[in-house]
């Protein structure tokens, strides 16, 4: 299913072959958190930009909604209109991060909706049936994504969990993979690393989930407050014992920086809310830096928010029209902001792969690091 094109240094050029097509490596997923890309962006748009996976999450669509109307409707895909692939994150990571009062348990978490304060338990089980109902393309093992500050114990007995936890995601998966009824019987599941920036514990949970010879593996409790370097640190230590044949996942990064360092160190699969609520926020993505555009410098350009790009807002407006809009509340200034920003994640995510072809990534990555630094000199 994933086939490893090339390699460059650590770096990976893949492409993974799913039911929803092929997808090229390394690659940057759009996050549509609620089936929907904030900034009023929607699948017709994501075409258009080049996106090759959408990110939704099952923890927002089992609140509201419910994953049993969707599958009622035919599935995620039919529902939102996108037919390429859906990545659905398991629920671990927003329970922790959202939900009301929970309680951690063998069988799995209750939570309180952070929607309406209602009462829930999920568990791998349940996690896995969600993201059945929604019939994703990948679905993510429900797992503990431990604070950066854990103690070492906390951590050690909670990885230890996090990998009973995977082992029944694996089973429950295969048997609602082989239901009649099931919304996509290809479901694949990928496991999730976990560790906090304890190495020894990182790597030993590394090896144990590649026993489980799952489609894919992610590192997860990352960009969770520990700093760059930190962060670094981990993937050069733990991405060496993941199988380098499969896709490998850097779960909430990040910073257009943070993904060239990561490709670096082996990871191709990426999802951040960077672009969308940056762009909401009127801060656009250039290759020499963000910028800000409320800023009264750009009140006159006439100048595309970033000269040379083909996406559809610099083809036709230019930052002072952007600006007006955003000054003015327009729901459009956010929109173009969002949409350029997402053109730009996906754009730069061509270009490494290219590098990676070419055999010049060492080069290129240091080259475009330095770029980005232009605007904050
Ligand atoms: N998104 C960002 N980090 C994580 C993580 O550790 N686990 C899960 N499930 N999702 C995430
Ligand atoms: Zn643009």
């Amino acid at each position: 299913m994933y086939r490893l094109l090339k390699t460059d240094g650590r770096a990976k050029r893949g492409e993974l072959q799913t039911v929803h097509g092929t997808i090229q490596t390394p690659v940057f997923m759009n996050v549509g958190t609620v089936a929907a890309i904030k900034g009023a962006v929607s699948t017709m748009d994501l075409k258009e930009i080049g996106t090759q996976v959408e990110l939704s999450n099952t923890y927002h669509l089992h609140v509201r909604t419910g994953d049993k109307l969707i599958k009622e409707m035919g599935g995620l895909h039919k529902f939102m209109n996108w037919d390429r692939p859906i990545l659905t994150d398991s629920g671990g990571f927003q329970v922790f991060s959202l939900a009301g009062l929970r309680k951690i348990k063998e069988e799995g978490v209750t939570f309180q909706s952070h929607i309406d304060g209602r009462k829930i338990f999920m568990g791998p089980e349940e996690s896995m049936q969600i993201q059945s109902n929604l019939g994703s393309t990948i679905a993510m093992a429900f797992d503990e994504c431990a604070p950066a500050k854990a103690e070492r114990d906390y951590v050690e007995k909670s990885v230890a969990r996090t990998t009973r936890w995977l082992a029944r995601c694996k089973k429950e998966m295969q048997r609602l993979n082989s239901l009649p009824d099931t919304v996509n019987p290809n479901q694949l599941l990928f496991g999730i690393n976990q560790g906090a920036v304890y190495a020894d514990i990182r790597i030993d949970h590394a090896k144990r989930i590649s026993e489980l010879d799952l489609p894919g593996y992610a590192v997860g409790g990352l960009a969770v407050g520990e700093t760059h370097e930190e962060m670094y640190h981990v993937l050069d230590e733990t991405v060496p014992y993941l199988p380098q044949d499969k896709p490998t996942y850097l779960m909430g990064v990040g910073t257009p920086a943070n993904i060239l360092e990561a490709v670096d160190r082996g990871i191709d699969f990426f999802d951040c809310v960077y672009p969308s609520r940056n762009g909401r926020h009127g801060h656009v993505y250039t290759k020499f830096g963000k910028i800000n555009l409320f800023n009264a410098q750009y009140e006159k350009d006439d100048r595309p928010i970033e000269e040379g790009c083909q996406c559809p807002v610099c083809k036709n407006y230019t930052r002072a029209y952007v600006r007006h809009l955003l000054k003015a509340k327009e729901m459009l200034g956010m929109r173009f902001c969002v949409l350029h920003n997402l053109y730009f994640y996906n754009h730069l995510m061509e270009d490494i792969r290219g590098a990676i072809e070419e055999g010049r990534y060492s080069a290129f990555k240091k080259e475009r690091l330095e770029m980005l630094k232009t605007y904050d000199k």
